[in-house]
């Protein structure tokens, strides 16, 4: 007897060869296009479809989720799966893939970038230079913060966090840490006020959950102090984004960097006229290697979970490579 065919959405153009593995394995592929996933469920392109690929700018929502009756997997190009109702989907019985592990080592350089650029005020430099504003070295310009023996307290101990603590010890960093539960590690602070109070600049690498919603908001800046600084590559809604803005301006915190927004892909007003902030829009995990690894462990889980062969990559130098080529160019 013959099966049918499995059909699935994808939201974005698949960057590496992800594209070419979900071709090749033989299921139909329905291309979004400019629409959202959301006009999609409406104009019924859902009704049939098994898998879906997408982002994480793609609201899968239980709207969504209700137009597919036939769906048995969703899989999303990133490791956070905020964007999807994850609740509806057990319910459901859907299988929801995500990249774990694919993105950290670049996740973790750029929380290193954001710590640099906020501690040695390489923004409001880089800033004056451009605009004709500088007229030569000065013995007290920019002055910033040293790395070397300053405390780093890492807000979430999973693969991302202890990636960013390991490069800052590189840097001569203390490196405390914070998690729900304790880690049994040197460096554990169990309770998340002490962890802001003992560090000179906190990154933070918990997911976006109702728990986590706000966890630094008005008070707990303040708790960091007018000499620290904030750096965030994980979640816009981890950090009360207008209480970080009233902070900065007050010079209540000496600086931060942030490359996640509460709602993306708006940043609060006075947040881009703070003083004090790299702000980069969402590029965590923005290399070539990193990007095509996490499509195709995205197709890989969603073939899999679809019970699909996964095929093997025609060219293994193309599956995993850290060099621009000609198909990735804009
Ligand atoms: C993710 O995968 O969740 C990241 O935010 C993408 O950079």
């Amino acid at each position: 007897m013959n099966l049918p065919t499995m059909r699935v959405l994808i939201t974005c153009p698949l960057p590496g060869i992800a594209g070419d593995r979900l071709a090749a394995s033989g299921v139909d592929v329905i291309q979004l296009g400019d629409s959202t996933v959301d006009d999609a469920s409406e104009r019924g392109l859902l009704a049939d479809v098994d898998g879906i690929v997408c982002t994480l700018t793609d609201r899968i929502d239980a709207r969504v989720l209700d137009a597919a009756p036939r769906l048995s997997a969703i899989a999303t190009v990133s490791v956070g799966r905020d964007h999807i109702d994850t609740e509806t989907a057990a319910r459901r019985e859907i299988d929801v893939v995500t990249t774990p592990g694919a993105l950290d080592d670049a996740t973790a350089d750029l929380a290193v970038l954001l710590l640099l650029s906020s501690c040695r005020r390489s923004t409001e430099a880089e800033a004056d230079l451009r605009a004709g504003r500088w007229h030569g070295w000065g013995v007290d310009q920019y002055l910033g913060l040293d790395l070397m023996d300053a405390t780093l307290g890492v807000v979430g101990w999973g693969r991302i966090g202890r990636a960013v603590g390991r490069r800052a010890e590189a840097f001569g960093m203390h490196v405390l840490h914070h998690s729900r539960r304790p880690t049994g590690e040197q460096g554990f602070v169990a309770d998340l006020d002490d962890l802001l109070v003992l560090s000179d600049a906190v990154s933070l690498h918990v997911p976006a959950t109702p728990e986590t919603h706000h966890l630094i908001d008005a008070r707990r800046l303040d708790l960091l102090g007018p000499s620290a600084v904030l750096v965030n590559t994980a979640r816009g809604s981890i950090v009360d984004e207008a209480a970080l803005a009233e902070a900065l301006h007050a010079r209540r915190l000496f600086a931060a960097g942030i490359d996640v927004f509460e709602h993306e892909p708006e940043v609060h007003p006075r947040l881009l006229s703070a003083p004090g902030v790299t702000i980069l829009p969402h590029i965590g995990s923005a290399t070539i290697r990193t990007r095509s690894r996490m499509a195709e462990m995205a197709v890989d889980g969603l073939l899999a979970s679809l019970g699909v062969a996964v095929p093997s990559p025609a060219d293994s130098r193309h599956a995993d490579r850290n060099t621009l080529q000609e198909r990735d160019r804009p």
